[in-house]
């Protein structure tokens, strides 16, 4: 067994097929965790999962579209049967049209409910009643910077400061079963998130960034890490990072 901070833990990330999901599926591994790794991509997930293996860590691609509960519900089941617990649930799949509501189309404000918020709830589901039994866990949801401040991104930052909410609440709700609940928001972080954005949508968006250094996703799984490498006794519940230069 890879030896580390979180050796002999179970860990599950949505969203490791690119961006923060893979860089903090990586950052676990590194630390002992043995990770399974969810999205829709499978080939993407074979491949991180293949690095990490040949770098002596354990790790399994599961494909699951989180906005759909019965996969995101047999993905959960699946590391519970393989694993026979689940210490950390990462929610960090997501998807953004960072575009005001007038440029919006209904079918991307489901798309966004559906991902990012029911995306969230459906692995919680699934997830939370083992943690339960097991009397610990921790829940890592990441939200994002338009999360806590509002943006023009009206409805993407509406389901994030749905996601923050819930996770702020969630967190005093299960605190005394022994579960930790962290919520993740970061500003802007050079990941594939802007490529699935209609080209009006993501040109404006780059126009906005400009020239500005973005955070890494390195960067992000460096905050998730200092989080779930706590004592049993320390939750860290809100995690807010930036690019140096972002207003
Ligand atoms: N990049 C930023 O500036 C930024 C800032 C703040 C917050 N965030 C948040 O960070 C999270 C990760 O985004 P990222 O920046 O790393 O972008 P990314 O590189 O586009 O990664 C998004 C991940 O979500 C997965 N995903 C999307 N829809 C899914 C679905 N229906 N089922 C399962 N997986 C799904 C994608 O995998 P598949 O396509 O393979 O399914 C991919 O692995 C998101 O929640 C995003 O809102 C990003």
């Amino acid at each position: 067994m890879k030896q580390g901070r979180l050796a002999g833990k179970i860990a599950l990330v949505t969203g490791a097929s690119s961006g923060i999901g893979e860089a903090a599926a990586l950052a676990l591994a590194a630390e002992g965790a043995r990770v399974a790794l969810a999205a829709r991509r499978l080939p993407r997930l074979a491949d991180l999962a293949d690095r990490i293996r040949r770098s002596g860590g354990t790790a399994e691609a599961i494909a699951a579209d989180v906005a759909d509960e019965a996969q995101a519900t047999a993905m959960v089941r699946h590391v519970l049967d393989t694993h026979g617990r689940l210490d950390m649930l990462l929610a960090v799949a997501g998807i953004g049209v960072a575009a005001p509501y007038a440029d919006t189309t209904t079918a991307e404000c489901r798309a966004m409910v559906d991902v990012n918020i029911l995306g969230f709830l459906y692995p919680l589901a699934a997830a939370l009643p083992a943690m339960k039994r097991q009397g610990s866990g921790h829940v890592v949801v990441v939200s994002s910077g338009t999360g806590r401040y509002i943006h023009p991104s009206t409805v993407y930052s509406g389901t994030k400061h749905a996601v923050s909410a819930m996770a702020e609440s969630l967190r005093r709700e299960v605190g005394a079963a022994g579960i930790r609940v962290t919520c993740v928001e970061p500003g802007a972080v050079r990941t594939q998130f802007t490529a699935q954005m209609r080209p009006a949508v993501r040109d404006a968006v780059a126009r906005r960034l400009g020239a500005m250094e973005q955070l890494e996703g390195e960067d992000v799984a460096a905050a998730i890490l200092y989080a779930v490498t706590q004592p049993p006794r320390v939750n860290v519940n809100i995690l807010t990072i930036y690019p140096t230069q972002q207003a």
